[in-house]
């Protein structure tokens, strides 16, 4: 993990109500809202931003968002622009996560505007890939994320400069959901897979200091051995971060 400062993400999904989302922020916010080990981040609903945003005032917890449009404002129904975002608080924003690119159809293409977008705005994007378990298993997992990465940071590839707080989260679709971890070496694997094309496409110091969070069925108890690996530098959760006890004891693998 080197030089690079932890990082555990909740991403809530589209969970929780307004009163449960600042039941649980408040639970973070008491036990480990000062901590400075690791850096904490959670991605409510839209809906939820506001509210979680007033408890967490203060704190050195977070706030991030689980998608946003590429422009700033205009006839865009249903949609919510990065400023949008930042008025209510948010320093990060997920920006392709599997579940957008397979349920709603987001291409690389329509991701890299966004990308570009939040890093204008000074939003920290969460840029997600990852590959199905059918492209695992026909050995493609490397063309995968090669394609992902090139295609969701084209913008920033033309110009041979990537943006310095990008954060990359690898998540296996396959493990998503399912109770199904990658194991630590296959993470690993993919992780350094990354870090090595950013340093092939952007620069070395960039490579070394871009953060790679593994997401998907990460838990308490699988946490401590994928954080033991070299480029996995922190994780994004899902399931386990909808309930104090266990997002708690993933933010605390080290103690
Ligand atoms: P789970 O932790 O529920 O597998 O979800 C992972 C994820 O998609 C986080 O973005």
């Amino acid at each position: 993990m080197g030089q690079r400062k932890p990082m555990i993400a909740g991403n809530w999904k589209m969970n929780l109500s307004i009163s449960e989302a600042v039941a649980l922020v408040r639970t973070l916010v008491e036990e480990v809202g000062r901590i400075e080990a690791s850096d904490i981040l959670v991605a409510p609903s839209f809906t939820c931003l506001a509210p979680v945003r007033e408890v967490l005032n203060g704190s050195k917890i977070a706030l991030g968002a689980q998608n946003m449009h590429w422009e700033d404002s205009g006839a865009f129904t249903g949609e919510v622009s990065g400023k949008m975002l930042m008025e209510v608080g948010c320093t990060h924003v997920i920006l392709g996560h599997s579940e957008r690119r397979h349920i709603f159809g987001e291409t690389d293409l329509i991701i890299d505007k966004k990308v570009k977008k939040a890093s204008e705005l000074g939003l920290t994007p969460i840029l997600c890939i990852g590959e199905t378990l059918e492209e695992r298993e026909a050995g493609k997992t490397v063309e995968v994320l090669k394609n992902q990465l090139s295609g969701s940071l084209a913008s920033f590839l033309s110009r041979r400069s990537v943006p310095q707080h990008l954060i990359v989260a690898y998540e296996p679709v396959w493990a998503i959901g399912t109770g199904k971890t990658a194991s630590p070496q296959q993470a690993q694997e993919a992780h350094e897979f990354v870090r090595r094309w950013m340093a092939e496409n952007f620069d070395e110091k960039s490579a070394s200091g871009i953060r790679i969070l593994y997401g998907g069925s990460v838990k308490p108890d699988n946490i401590a051995s994928l954080m033991a690996e070299a480029d996995i530098d922190g994780a994004l959760v899902g399931g386990a971060s909808l309930k104090a006890e266990s997002f708690l004891g993933i933010i605390r693998y080290d103690a």
